[in-house]
């Protein structure tokens, strides 16, 4: 937001007053084009000696941004303004990708030629293959893109200066670019196969399958519904706010560190079962549950606030209605079995069994938890041929686009201030230094040396 739409929107104010000292102090109102009004408590500090205390951020707005607009509510997921199930129906995934990075719809002509663009920065520098060849062979593929990406600030060091704006988008090209190459070396690293270098000739998702699937003594043919369903895949994680991987890759950039180090960050972060590992959680546990018989105890045991379960794939930080990306998973899961004719496939049968007892229950109504984007994306990569391993994978590549257009904005931003939250500091008050043979000796470390 720019200082002059900054200060328009300061005309409504809420007041602060201290029932102590009866001091009051203003806080302004920001209203963005859509989406509820905020509070700018960017001098609360300065003016009361507060801060504000909000664990999870679940109330604050930790940036302003033109890329992504949810309304959790009514189930509404926007990018620039585009309903997310008109950029699925209608675009394909490298549209979406120059929609992300340059805020329109690209025309013909600039479509082919960011295309070509990102075409000619797909393959990685031939050095990192000898990288790839110091992880263990049974590396989560997870924990090699976190390693990867991050090292390729080693191989492209022309394009790690963010201050520079061809630099920038150099490195957001050849993020996008790369990503795909990077996460399928990381499935055929563990498969022991040949590495497979991308054709200019296939589409985004047609690379990543030709990438993933095809070995060299046989000819490979990319199945055009299965291509489709990927990219509706990509679309539907191409970016979504500032959710805890994109917000880390705004906190990593916001020291001015490199976009792969930002992008690594963001790996790492997407990593957890609560946010991109879920779609790993969903099919484990679905075939736990095993039958459709079994559901209801695995319902009556995600209630029980003294069990750590949950189901996987339902709730949402955000989402307090039907996740829109889940309703194009649905349908895009069910064209995909029967292309591959498994629509008799007993996890989706436990999915379907599974959403319908959990949207009925008081429970999951009441908390208005409902499947989200990784309830049925699962089902989906399972069938297509995907290990588990590879599913957050495949998140981390639809969501790079988003992640290197969130830390494009950030950087070009006017307000951009380094990340530095404060916090309520609940330790020790100041005490006299002891020193060594006047301490205590503590049990902590007693388990460890008892197994000596
Ligand atoms: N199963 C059972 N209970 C749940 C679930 C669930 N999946 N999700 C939330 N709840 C309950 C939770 O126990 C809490 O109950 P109470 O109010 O009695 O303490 C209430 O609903 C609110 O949950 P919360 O943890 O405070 O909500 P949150 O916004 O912090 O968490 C979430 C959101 C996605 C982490 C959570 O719903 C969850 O753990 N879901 C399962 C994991 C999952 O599917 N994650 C993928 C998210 S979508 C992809 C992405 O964006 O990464």
């Amino acid at each position: 937001m720019s200082d002059y739409e900054d200060k328009k929107n300061k005309a409504k104010s809420y007041t602060l007053f201290n029932n102590e000292s009866g001091q009051s102090f203003e806080i302004p109102v920001l209203k963005g084009t859509d989406g509820p009004e905020v509070l700018d408590i960017r001098s609360l500090y300065k003016d009361t000696g507060m801060f504000a205390y909000d664990p999870g951020y679940t109330s604050t707005a930790s940036c302003s941004s033109s890329i992504t607009y949810i309304d959790g509510h009514k189930g509404i997921l926007r990018h620039r303004g585009y309903n997310i199930k008109d950029l699925t129906t209608h675009s394909d995934f490298i549209e979406v990708c120059y929609l992300l990075l340059h805020g329109d719809l690209p025309s013909i002509i600039d479509k082919q030629k960011f295309e070509k663009v990102i075409n000619n920065h797909k393959m990685l520098h031939e050095q990192l293959v000898n990288f790839y060849r110091g992880f263990r062979r049974d590396a989560h593929p997870m924990a090699i893109m976190v390693g990867v990406v991050g090292a390729l600030s080693a191989f492209y060091n022309d394009s790690t200066d963010f201050a520079n704006i061809n630099q920038r988008m150099i490195a957001c090209h050849r993020l996008i670019a790369k990503i795909a190459t990077i996460g399928s070396m990381a499935y055929k690293y563990s498969l022991g196969q040949p590495f497979v270098y991308p054709k200019d000739n296939l589409s985004y998702s047609e690379n990543l399958l030709y990438m993933t699937f095809s070995v060299p003594t046989k000819e490979y043919k990319v199945n055009p519904v299965i291509a489709e369903a990927m990219d509706k895949f990509f679309i539907l994680h191409a970016d979504h706010e500032q959710n805890a991987s994109t917000s880390t890759v705004r906190l990593a950039g916001s020291s001015g560190a490199n976009p792969f180090a930002c992008i690594a960050a963001g790996i790492a972060s997407l990593w957890g079962p609560a946010h991109g590992g879920a779609n790993e959680a969903v099919i484990l546990m679905l075939q736990e549950i095993g039958s459709v018989e079994n559901i209801p105890n695995f319902i009556k045991k995600s209630k029980d606030k003294n069990d750590p379960f949950r189901l996987m794939g339902f709730g949402h930080r955000v989402y307090k209605n039907y996740d829109p990306r889940a309703e194009v998973m649905k349908v895009t899961a069910h064209k995909v079995l029967k292309e591959l004719e498994k629509s008799e496939d007993p996890l989706l049968k436990i999915a379907l069994a599974l959403e319908k007892l959990a949207l009925k229950d008081e429970y999951f109504i009441e908390k208005k938890l409902y499947p989200n984007v990784d309830f049925y994306s699962g089902i989906i990569l399972k069938a297509i041929g995907f290990p588990t391993s590879m599913f957050t994978v495949l998140f981390a590549i639809g969501r790079t686009v988003g992640w290197t257009a969130q830390w494009k904005e950030m950087i070009e931003d006017p307000v951009n201030k380094i990340g530095r939250p404060r916090q309520l500091y609940n330790g020790s008050n100041s005490r006299n230094y002891e020193i060594i043979n006047k301490r205590e000796t503590k049990s902590i470390f007693q388990w460890l040396w008892s197994k000596k």
